[in-house]
């Protein structure tokens, strides 16, 4: 099924053909003078010059053979000076279209031709430190971006990405021989085997990372140690390799369980450790081209490129002292990458303060010729979530805020207004669902309502409103249809085989119009890789459904064929809005 805007620029290049112009010209937009038309075609001005010819005289030319020729689309189609074309449907037309989008399979929103293998990598936590707010905001715009892409019919691989590789893993492990010298994990000579069991919970774990990153800070022996420690790491010494893996066994429940809470889920959970064994053949592919060169005892490779704005420093593969570094394994990840999946593009989302760390990656490995030229590689690069004093969002202790808590509270705030409600017929435990069901709306929605670049302002009060552009406001909407399509049930009729019909009132062609839209949006929302495109929509979508609500009777309309075409217009309604905030990830409860 074509999206709305292809049909109806189809329609009006042929009418351009018809009249002896390009069909090239009759593209369509949504309009941007919804007070005066509802779409519009600006081909007449462009083609002007093509055709030596006043944009009116075309204008006019071509809206002749629009009425002529195609008066079952058409309510209006005038030509307004300077040049453009302003449309309205015809509401039989309208209603047509989103009849056909109620059995179509994506809600009339095609599916590029050829499928491909895209990688999204987010997530990105670090094992052993708990998940703080600078993780939330890649995961969830990157479970956006996925599931957006494998709505538009790609195959698509989530891939966690743990952090398990750099100074963090040595200072661990330091501390842990401070405490623990008698460990197998540190005995050069033992060859036996290690204990399945980790020495040590979660929780201490969580209290060994800070206490080993503020002695590195404190203490100079400590930190040169927890260095050493890092390089014998990576150079793969079987009981720290053994040590690591224990590490990311006892964080790797614990992760998993936040993100399940956050309906986030990864279809691979490969670590920068995983990548290890693409290390060696990765660096010789960079020295065999010549591209990595020693300086001062480092393994580097030049970078820059004439026209940088600013500077670019060479992106080091080995430090003087053995050690490799974050930009290594992105590079050996990406070798394995290729070979495992052959992806046509691998999406990175990590904060924009590691812009340059994906330009030295990406420029590195074209030089290298580590992915093919056809394949993308994109860096989606996020603002901060910020307190309300403009600073990175923290504990009121001011302590970084951990994502456990700040769900807690969100669903703390939420479970609040529920509970004011007038509406107490929800039990405590319902309450309590609904809750966490609501603040993960708002909590999502907040964030990628936003341009992904921008920072935002973190707001519980206006984040868990129930009114304005926010997650719960959606939610309420599908709720509200919910709740009108149970009343229906009950009373034994059926719309099933009833269709949508052409628009009565204006608010009732508003929601139609909006419907058709969806197509646009997702198509939007994805070629850009921007979710937020699909929050203006719903929030759009939502804003016509409660107008159209407010002033039209539909359980209450007499006439039996208007009123199963209400419920099938409000049903359709339902799935797209449910289709819409699956995409953001997250769902709406049976009732609030
Ligand atoms: N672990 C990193 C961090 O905490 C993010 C990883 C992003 N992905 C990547 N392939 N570099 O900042």
């Amino acid at each position: 099924m074509k999206k709305i805007l292809d049909r109806l620029s189809e329609i009006v290049g042929e009418a351009f053909a018809a009249a002896g112009y390009d069909a090239a010209y009759g593209r369509v937009t949504v309009s941007n003078r919804p007070d005066l038309c509802e779409f519009q075609c600006n081909g007449a001005m462009a083609g002007a010059k093509a055709f030596h010819k006043a944009p009116m005289a075309i204008a006019s030319d071509v809206v002749k053979k629009l009425t002529e020729t195609l008066d079952g689309v058409w309510r209006e189609a005038a030509a307004v000076p300077p040049g453009f074309i302003n449309l309205k449907l015809r509401e039989d037309f309208l209603a047509e279209y989103t009849g056909k989008m109620d059995s179509d399979e994506k809600l009339g929103c095609p599916c590029p031709a050829s499928p491909r293998t895209i990688l999204v990598d987010y997530g990105g936590p670090n094992v052993a430190k708990p998940l703080h707010i600078g993780h939330l905001r890649s995961a969830i715009i990157g479970e956006s971006i996925k599931r957006i892409c494998r709505f538009m019919g790609n195959r698509v691989i989530g891939d966690v990405h743990l952090g398990d590789w750099g100074l963090q893993m040595g200072q661990i492990m330091q501390e842990l021989k401070e405490r623990q010298p008698d460990l197998p994990y540190f005995d050069p000579e033992y060859t036996g085997e290690y204990p399945k069991e980790a020495p040590f919970t979660i929780g201490e774990l969580e209290e060994i990372y800070p206490a080993a990153s503020a002695k590195s800070k404190e203490d100079e022996t400590f930190d040169r140690l927890a260095h050493d420690m890092t390089l014998r790491y990576q150079e793969g010494d079987r009981g720290l390799a053994a040590l690591g893996r224990r590490i990311v066994a006892v964080s790797l429940p614990d992760l998993k369980k936040n993100y399940q809470n956050l309906n986030v889920d990864f279809d691979v959970w490969y670590s920068e450790s995983d990548a290890r064994r693409y290390i060696p053949v990765t660096v010789e592919r960079m020295k065999a081209d010549g591209l990595a060169y020693e300086s001062q005892g480092a393994l580097v490779v030049d970078v820059a490129k004439e026209g940088d704005t600013k500077e670019v420093p060479p992106c080091i593969l080995v430090k003087s002292d053995g050690a490799t570094l974050y930009s290594t394994t992105d590079l050996a990840t990406l070798v394995w990458r290729m070979e495992e999946f052959a992806p046509d593009a691998v999406i990175y989302l990590a904060d924009k303060r590691q812009e340059m760390h994906f330009t030295q990656v990406f420029r590195c490995s074209r030089l290298a010729g580590l992915v093919g030229e056809n394949v993308d590689l994109t860096y989606i690069g996020f603002g901060t979530m910020n307190g309300k004093d403009g600073k990175p969002f923290k504990t009121r202790s001011g302590g970084v805020m951990r994502l456990e808590y700040l769900i807690r509270e969100i669903e703390e705030a939420v479970c609040r207004r529920i509970t004011e409600n007038e509406n107490r017929s929800m039990t405590e435990e319902e309450a309590k669902q609904t809750a966490s069901i609501i603040g993960l709306a708002a909590l999502k929605y907040g964030d990628l309502s936003n341009q992904a670049a921008k920072d935002y302002v973190f707001d519980i009060e206006r984040f868990t409103s129930f009114e304005g552009n926010t997650g719960p406001y959606i939610l309420y909407t599908i709720v509200r249809i919910k709740s009108i399509l149970e009343k229906y049930e009950k009373t034994q009729e059926t719309a099933e085989n009833a269709a949508i019909r052409p628009a009565a009132s204006g608010s009732e062609k508003q929601l139609q119009l909006c419907l058709a839209q969806f197509g646009e949006a997702v198509d939007g929302a994805y070629q850009e890789l921007a979710p937020h495109k699909i929050c203006q929509y719903v929030y759009e979508l939502s804003n016509a459904f409660n107008q159209f609500y407010h002033e039209t009777k539909i359980l209450a309309e007499p006439d039996k064929t208007k009123r199963q075409g209400y419920i099938r217009l409000i049903t359709l309604t339902k799935k797209v809005l449910e289709t819409g905030i699956d995409l953001l990830g997250f769902a709406a409860p049976q009732r609030m």
